[in-house]
């Protein structure tokens, strides 16, 4: 059985002090929480502060992004062992607005995602079709070459470590979520595509989530579908209600 993992992508939200305040309801809700893994990934200013406040509690902290070396001249980029210094036990990489707006290449998610291991956080890895390769009949064509190049050269004991996230670009902050079948067909193709990679055992174990408006009134029936194994959340994060309710709906 997989555990499902639900995981709040706050983006370029929130300031320190609303951060806090996030973190400080969600941990009300979620002082002890078993049925599933529950991550938020607040901007880096805010990350230490939300760190001690939810520490003891059943959630955990993510980045949205790093950089691959440990340290040294790279003005504007955190290294990983800044993130652990800040309480990051996991980190988004390759998002698509990372990929989409700030030129990210597979070949560098192939870095960030191995230095990521490599220091013991479990990377988010982010794929997904944009609307055109979708409408052009591209879709798994993309998530192939996303996959192949994000992953390569990864060990089975590596690759079972990373969670992916589907996330089809037409459906980040569009209010157009992918439908429960389409997200099903998606997250098949990529449970395959680890099948063929390692093998079956590896293929059983990776946890694949949805992204792309979820919202609480949608992810019972995402999380309905076999390959389907939780969410990665953006706009709807933002609130603890509705966190808070699509996490409590994730595993009804
Ligand atoms: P959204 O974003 O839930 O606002 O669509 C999802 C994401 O980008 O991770």
């Amino acid at each position: 059985m997989r555990r499902p993992i639900i995981a709040g992508n706050w983006k370029m939200h929130k300031t320190v002090q609303e951060s806090i305040d996030i973190g400080v309801g969600l941990k009300r809700k979620f002082y002890t929480f078993s049925e599933a893994d529950i991550v938020i990934c607040p901007p880096f200013t805010a990350l230490s502060k939300v760190s001690a406040v939810i520490m003891d509690s059943a959630i955990m902290l993510g980045a949205q992004d790093m950089y691959w070396e440990s340290e040294g001249a790279f003005t504007g980029e955190i290294s990983p062992s800044m993130l652990k210094d800040a309480g990051c036990r996991y980190v988004i990489i390759g998002h698509s607005e990372r990929r989409h707006i700030f030129g990210e290449t597979d070949e560098a998610v192939n870095k960030k995602l191995k230095v990521a291991l490599k220091h013991g956080m479990v990377p988010i890895m982010c794929i997904g079709e944009k609307l055109e390769e979708r409408d052009h009949g591209m879709t798994f064509e993309v998530l192939e070459k996303q996959l192949g190049r994000g992953l390569k050269d990864f060990a089975k004991d590596e690759a079972v470590r990373v969670v992916i996230a589907y996330e089809p670009v037409w459906a980040i902050g569009t209010g157009r979520t992918a439908t429960p079948q389409q997200a099903q067909e998606a997250h098949k193709f990529i449970r395959d595509f680890i099948e063929r990679t390692y093998d079956k055992e590896a293929a059983a174990k990776i946890r694949i989530q949805y992204g792309g408006s979820v919202k609480p009134g949608n992810i019972a029936q995402l999380m309905a579908q076999e390959d389907v194994d939780g969410a990665l959340v953006g706009g709807a994060s933002l609130d603890v209600n509705s966190f808070t309710e699509i996490v409590q709906n994730a595993v009804l």
